[in-house]
């Protein structure tokens, strides 16, 4: 069947993910079912070692599930097909890692160029977009500095605008701000929902702050191997961990 504008955006069906590990495997995901709509922002909150990495690793194609599909417009991501995997990740997805993963030697600039090189050799628009996004990102005036020569909320501030770059349709961030004071977060998760709302770039967002995820249109909890809706009035108060 051809893909339809039915299709959601991203799609996980029955995923199962478990880690080899001498002395029994670890099972960390056990039948989970995900879809996101194109444009729609989604948090996924739970315990520390539930598998909310392992679940983004799997939905931007960085890692293989053990069983299950993953789907982007209904079409199958066949993870043994090294095109499809390097067209989803560099097309499809665009990361936001809680470590900005920035390039030391490279300023803001640069830095937001690095996935369009990994495409074709930038230009003059391409140039015209990464000082946009610079600028979306409050970071105009910091263009030419490097990592090293940025705050820390500075530096995910230009992570967040390289995930951006290619104009994915769908950004995944895990904790993306989760190393900054909560002032700093909160402003930060202005400008990334701002961003989202100006691109209609669809968010799966893994976070401990509940600030944050209320500002998504759902908020699911991955816990015991599965994901769960998490009810609206829970994403309020002070975190969703017991610890
Ligand atoms: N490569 C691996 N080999 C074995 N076990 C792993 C591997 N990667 C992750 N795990 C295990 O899988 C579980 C889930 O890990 P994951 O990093 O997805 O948790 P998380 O929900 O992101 O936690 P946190 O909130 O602390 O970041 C953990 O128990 C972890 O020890
Ligand atoms: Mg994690």
């Amino acid at each position: 069947m051809p893909p339809s504008d039915i299709s959601p955006l991203l799609e996980a069906v029955d995923v199962y993910k478990s880690f080899p590990k001498a002395g029994g495997a670890v099972d960390v995901l056990r039948g989970v079912d995900f879809t996101l709509a194109a444009g729609e922002a989604v948090a996924v909150v739970g315990p520390s070692g539930a598998g909310k990495s392992t679940l983004l690793n799997l939905l931007g194609a960085l890692d293989e599930p053990t069983g299950g599909e993953i789907k982007h417009d209904g079409r199958l991501l066949r993870p043994e097909v090294a095109t499809d995997v390097t067209h989803w990740r560099r097309h499809i997805v665009g990361f936001v890692f809680q470590y900005h993963f920035l390039l030391p030697d490279f300023t803001a600039h640069e830095n937001l160029l690095v996935p369009v090189r990994l495409v074709r050799e930038p230009g003059p628009d391409d140039r015209a977009r990464a000082d946009e996004l610079l600028a979306a990102m409050g970071l105009s005036d910091r263009a030419s500095h490097l990592p090293g020569e940025l705050s820390g909320g500075e530096q995910q501030r230009v992570a967040v605008a390289r995930a951006f770059m290619n104009r994915p349709k769908a950004v995944l961030a895990d904790e993306p701000f989760g190393n900054l004071d909560r002032g700093k977060g909160s402003r930060l998760s202005d400008l990334l929902f701002q961003l989202r709302d100006r691109e209609g770039t669809a968010l799966v967002i893994v976070t401990h702050d509940p600030d944050l995820a209320g500002r998504a249109d759902r908020v699911l909890e991955l816990d015991d191997g599965r994901l769960r809706p998490v009810a609206a009035a829970t994403t309020s108060g002070d975190g969703f961990d017991e610890v």
